[in-house]
């Protein structure tokens, strides 16, 4: 099977195309709802994208300093990623800009993002200084900075040094783990004036990007609910193809190994981001501990290993990941939550949760909080539910992967 496309990598190729000089083509562009928000944004900035195919895209691009004030708010409904990424870019912008998103997006923490920009040049006014949408920013005169983020998060980081092909002087950014490199390996490749120092990522005023034609991998995000589904489902084979491998993003692929799996990695090529196809089969699970270090690399895919952990044997821990508080949902307790409807065993902590492992599930009715991963999760913990799980709200998985309940079907 192949799973949908990576939905970070399909982001950050719609944005450097549009501030690249020329058009770009894009296959395999997932069109889920969050960056069809970010194709949309830019639509609204003057950029032209015609979707010449199912998954294929032409973008023109109209340069570093071509994009146009939108006449109209940016929507960006569930898309944090577009957020905190495009406030990067409009903050070199020399106009106004308001960007809004759904009841979700409007919780979710910009701080972490305004504080650097601002530190930059940009102005930045919303809710609680700034740290919540709808958030109206006016660029400008940029200049760089040495940024040291608290997060090791990617969007973070991203913002900053998007922020930075705009600015005088160099940027930098230090992250304290290191967390998904897309947009270092995008700028790279649409000939940003971008280097890596050591862990230091740098950049520098950029005069042009240059269009590229780019096939976008298989999202292991995605591909996650497949692979602990193959695990955790009796006599089950399954060869999930085309899926990025970059090493920012295989935390899931040890972890689970750790644990028992057998998963195994075939015609794995290095593109300009590492692509390889998974053979994973039926295996018993052993409990594991996660500590911080580990978390950044499967940020994403820590809803459904806590369903892998709560048919595992013995007691899985996990610890050292508060962020899933303010991801699209808090994670933690909706996870924590539905699993305990189903009959598992797991008990929240403030940065994680401890999980004791079961035979089965009894099955019973939850929630996906709204949230794309969680829904996704508990259709993987229903394959071992005796009576199934009921999962309210899971249209929500067109977020991320709108063809996901036919895929499972498929398998
Ligand atoms: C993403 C980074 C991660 C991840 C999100 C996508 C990205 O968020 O959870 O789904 O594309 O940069 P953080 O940067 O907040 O950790």
């Amino acid at each position: 099977m192949l799973p949908s496309a990576d939905k970070s990598i399909s982001h950050r190729a719609v944005m450097l195309a549009s501030l690249a000089e020329g058009e770009s083509r894009i296959h395999n562009f997932l069109e889920g709802e969050d960056c069809l928000a970010t194709m949309r944004a830019f639509s609204q900035m003057g950029i032209g994208i015609e979707r010449t195919a199912p998954g294929e895209l032409l973008v023109c691009g109209k340069g570093l300093g071509g994009l146009v004030q939108p006449e109209k708010e940016l929507y960006l409904a569930n898309s944090g990623t577009t957020m905190r990424l495009m406030l990067g870019i409009l903050a070199g912008q020399p106009f106004i800009a308001t960007l809004t998103g759904d009841e979700s997006l409007s919780r979710r923490p910009m701080k972490r993002v305004t504080d650097p920009l601002r530190k930059m040049g940009a102005k930045i006014q919303g809710p609680e200084d700034a740290n919540f949408p709808p958030l109206t920013i006016r660029g400008g005169k940029l200049k760089g900075i040495q940024f040291s983020s608290e997060v090791a998060s990617a969007q973070v980081k991203s913002a900053v040094l998007l922020a930075g092909l705009f600015a005088k002087g160099p940027t930098q950014v230090k992250e304290p783990l290191p967390s998904r490199d897309h947009t270092e390996r995008m700028m790279e490749l649409f000939g940003a004036n971008f280097r890596k120092e050591g862990k230091v990522s740098v950049v520098q005023r950029t005069e042009k990007l240059t269009p590229r034609e780019i096939r976008i991998p298989g999202d292991i995000s995605s591909a996650a609910f497949f692979i602990v589904a193959a695990c955790l489902v009796p006599d089950s084979e399954v060869v999930i193809k085309e899926v990025g491998l970059n090493p920012t993003r295989t935390g899931i692929l040890d972890v689970l190994k750790e644990m028992g799996a057998s998963i195994a990695l075939e015609n794995v090529r290095e593109e300009w981001e590492p692509v390889g196809d998974l053979r994973v089969r039926s295996s018993n699970l052993q409990a594991v501990k996660l500590t911080k270090e580990k978390i950044p690399s499967l940020i994403d895919e820590l809803p459904v290993l806590m369903v892998a952990c709560a048919l595992a044997r013995g007691k899985s821990e996990i610890r050292g990941a508060e962020e899933l508080r303010v991801k699209e949902s808090d994670r933690i307790r909706a996870m924590c939550e539905n699993l305990g409807r189903l009959g598992a065993e797991a008990e929240e902590l403030p940065d994680g949760c401890v999980i004791r492992g079961k035979e089965g599930f009894r099955g019973g009715k939850v929630s996906s909080f709204g949230d794309h991963r969680v829904a996704m999760s508990m259709a993987v913990a229903g394959l071992r539910s005796e009576d199934g799980a009921e999962i309210a709200e899971s249209d929500c998985v067109n977020i991320s992967y709108p063809s996901f309940f036919k895929d499972l079907e498929s398998l």
